[in-house]
């Protein structure tokens, strides 16, 4: 399709399909031979090594000034994931840089991990299976290991979007709990499809809510969106699941409000500074965490593959991307 073949890098191995969509296309492509992460220096010295005109790039690479000045040539740099803030947008906008991100691909598999990550703390499954591990069951216990009644409780979705949504759908056609959301927009068809009530605050919903999922993009508005105080709104028998980002929960002010019994448990699949996690986190017994793993099924990162290469392939022959975010 080019004079010249175009060059693209990615910043690590992703499903074949993408690479496979990227090849045909007639570009040439580049893969961090990489077994992990690279470190920023590692990405820049990748960058350098070529006139790369297109970065597919992933959640845990950070893209900032530096990136974008070790490879000028690169207008678009299309992130291998929904959430997209880990590229410096602003920069990214002055320079005239397009950013493309992969919604909709991983909304079902986020939604079904995020409703897995409640159930097996709300119903105490990975406490119990532990227990049983240990050699811990001498049998039967009337009041042993009693978890959440789900139906007919309170869900508050914090963020109503594709995956707010879906989850939703399954605690409500599933379980048959109530739905109630705060967004910064009402969702009307939220509202009709899961007779959901709208929140014109967080405060309010975590007050009156049995479980509160947290489906929000990581902004400088939505940083600790849950902290110390709000988590003292909840109930004392409420429990938090996160599969957006780390930093919308303090975690070190939720691992407080555990140890204290603030709040019953939390399911976590994100973290405020991934890989680590906050002190005291890994030792309580009320939470389950998962190593942000929630779009991790094959039809999620595949259909992430083939987005994020379609974003690059548009881009490359003048169109507008579908996941344009910038
Ligand atoms: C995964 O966390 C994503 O944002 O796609
Ligand atoms: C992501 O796909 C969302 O909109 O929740």
């Amino acid at each position: 399709m080019n004079k010249y073949m175009q060059k693209i890098f990615i910043t690590q191995k992703i499903p074949e399909v993408g690479i496979k969509m990227l090849m045909d296309k007639g570009l040439e492509v580049d893969v961090s031979p990489k077994d992990g992460i690279l470190t920023k220096d590692e990405l820049l010295e990748s960058l350098k090594s070529k006139q790369y005109d297109a970065v597919l790039c992933l959640l845990t690479n950070y893209i900032d000034e530096e990136v974008f000045d070790a490879c000028p040539t690169a207008k678009i740099f299309a992130n291998y994931a929904v959430g997209y803030n880990n590229i410096d947008v602003s920069e990214a906008t002055k320079r005239g840089i397009t950013v493309t991100n992969t919604p909709g691909a991983l909304t079902d598999s986020v939604a079904e991990h995020t409703v897995a990550l409640l159930i097996s703390v709300a119903l105490r499954i990975v406490e119990a299976d532990k227990y049983l591990r240990e050699g811990r069951f001498h049998g039967w216990e009337p009041i042993g290991f009693l978890g959440l009644d789900m139906k007919g409780k309170t869900v508050g979705i914090l963020g109503a979007g594709r995956i707010g949504f879906r989850v939703g759908q399954i605690l409500k056609k599933g379980f048959d709990m109530n739905i109630i959301y705060y967004d910064v927009k009402k969702n009307e068809e939220f509202e009709k499809e899961l007779q959901a009530k709208y929140f014109e605050s967080p405060e309010e919903l975590l007050k009156v809510s049995d479980v509160v999922s947290v489906h929000v993009p990581l902004l400088d508005s939505t940083k600790h969106l849950i902290n110390e105080e709000r988590l003292k709104m909840m109930k004392s028998t409420a429990y938090l699941i996160n599969t957006s980002r780390g930093p919308v929960v303090d975690e070190a002010a939720l691992v407080k409000a555990l140890q204290n019994k603030v709040i019953a448990g939390a399911g976590l699949d994100v973290f405020e500074n991934e890989p680590s996690l906050a002190e005291g986190l890994a030792d309580l017994p009320n939470i389950v965490i998962t190593p942000h793993i929630a779009s991790a099924t094959i039809p999620a990162r595949e259909g992430m593959a083939v987005l994020a290469a379609q974003n690059i392939i548009d881009f490359l022959e003048g169109k507008t991307p579908a996941n344009k975010v910038i």
